[in-house]
């Protein structure tokens, strides 16, 4: 009787301003608790009162400085499908529910919990494959391991979203799942630049790390350095990756991506420094298409492995340039560096001079490799230039900076950089064609 009465009460009090049950929550289902429920990757729930309350306070600065949800896009520049920020008005109602004292208001008014598949998102895959083996990852060091399984296809298939599982949340950092197509078994995407330029490199553990005295090139866009492979034209990129704060790959179910009968999986595992043992066996799962699509979605990565940047520098610029070979539609941008990345920004330069800015991450995050996906697929005319230039502070000021006394080069370890960007992109101009012949060469 006592707790109906003081139900009642809160419930008569709240009537004043936006209470938890009737106002916040559902704010909180739609745009946090895919992250902010128990065992996902925030470090509280939002899914009830109790839980959310200690918390009311943290919520109204995380959401009046829009550091919550985590997105990164200067909002500036370009439109994103995939952009989570809040609304205005719903920053208001949350501001003035904590104002209020955040009461609960009457329980009734709380919406449904929200259903949640555990592990698979999208639901259950059509296809799943794995890496073949429970895998032990030993103590000490980040550890890169590569599993390459058959996928059994007798036939290609088309894939209109897929989404990488791991196996142990607590070992596994980021994984990417490439196709292997050739037959001598090396991978489609990073396998070249290997083959021809191994001498810049050294490996250990699995880890590559171009050499301090390999040559410098800070700015691609200004030339190339004479027997280095890629630092114009585009890699053809991993199939489908899982990173930090990233969603599953969800292609479209009319703008599918192809897997080739006979094709292997390459399975490039970062696995994060543990001081036990742990065990791991990683997943991929493929959701297949309706049907053969008028544009498949493919990928376009662009790198320069050749900086090099000063010990202490605080804002050093890299830049990497690509001149479009043929109309394409752009669809989606990810940039990645570690650490010490600081700044993004994609230009874009028309044949005819016009110059505009499709994306600019003012403010880098390691712990958020987010995907930005254009509201609509920007066309980019042939002739046309991607300016990407990347800033780097490698300063004592940067907190998340390992160690501001190392002059820093591309590396696979955290603690080493990369400057690279994953765009998938849509021909322009398809022929009903140019796929297949595009997979039959490639095997
Ligand atoms: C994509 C996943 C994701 C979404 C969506 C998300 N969060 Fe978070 N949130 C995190 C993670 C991970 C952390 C801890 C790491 C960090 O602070 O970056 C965090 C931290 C926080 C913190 C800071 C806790 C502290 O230590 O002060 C608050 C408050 C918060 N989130 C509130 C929200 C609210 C409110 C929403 C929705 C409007 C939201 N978050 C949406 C993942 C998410």
């Amino acid at each position: 009787m006592r707790m109906l009465a003081l139900g009642f009460m809160a419930a008569s009090v709240a009537l004043a301003g936006p209470t938890f049950t009737k106002d916040v929550a559902p704010i909180l289902y739609k745009n946090c608790v895919g992250c902010h429920r128990p065992g996902d990757i925030a470090p509280m729930s939002l899914l009830d009162y109790k839980s959310a309350r200690p918390w009311a306070k943290a919520i109204r600065e995380a959401v009046a400085a829009r550091k919550m949800p985590p997105w990164f896009a200067d909002p500036g520049f370009g439109a994103f499908s995939n952009d989570p920020r809040l609304q205005a008005r719903d920053i208001e109602t949350i501001k003035a529910w904590v104002d209020g004292g955040s009461p609960e208001g009457n329980p009734r008014y709380l919406p449904p919990k929200p259903v949640f598949t555990e592990g698979w998102k999208l639901g259950k895959p059509d296809i799943v494959i794995d890496i073949g083996q429970d895998f032990v990852v030993p103590p000490g060091n980040d550890v890169y391991q590569y599993f390459t399984v058959p996928t059994n296809f007798t036939e290609g298939k088309w894939i209109r979203a897929a989404q990488i599982l791991p196996g142990n949340r607590r070992v596994v950092h980021h994984v990417h799942v490439s196709l292997v197509l050739n037959r001598n078994g090396t991978e489609g995407d990073a396998g070249g630049f290997r083959q021809q330029s191994g001498r810049f490199w050294d490996w250990k553990d699995g880890l590559s790390r171009l050499r301090m005295d390999a040559p410098v090139l800070n700015d691609a866009c200004a030339g190339e350095l004479p027997g280095v492979p890629d630092l114009s034209g585009f890699e053809e990129g991993s199939f489908t990756a899982m990173l930090p704060g990233k969603p599953p790959d969800n292609f479209g179910d009319s703008t599918p991506k192809w897997i080739p009968a006979g094709a292997k999986l390459r399975f490039q595992i970062h696995y994060a420094k543990v001081d036990q043992p742990q065990t791991d066996r990683t997943s991929v799962g493929f959701y297949l298409a309706s049907g053969p699509p008028a544009r498949p979605m493919r990928r376009l990565d662009l790198r320069n492995r050749y900086f090099l940047i000063p010990a202490g520098a605080a804002n050093h610029e890299v830049k990497r340039c690509y001149e479009f070979e043929a109309d394409k539609l752009l669809v989606s941008i990810t940039p990645h560096m570690h650490y010490r990345g600081k700044d993004a920004r994609y230009e874009l330069v028309r044949p005819d001079g016009r110059r505009e800015t499709l994306l600019l991450v003012p403010h880098y995050s390691f712990s958020w490799q987010l995907l930005y996906r254009f509201q609509q697929p920007v066309y980019v005319e042939k002739g046309s230039r991607m300016i990407v230039t990347f800033h780097y502070d490698n300063s004592a000021n940067n907190a998340s900076n390992p160690d501001s006394s190392q002059v820093v080069r591309w590396g696979d370890r955290s603690e080493d950089e990369m400057m690279t960007s994953w765009m998938e992109y849509l021909d322009a101009t398809p022929s009903s064609q140019s796929w297949s012949k595009t997979a039959e060469a490639r095997r």
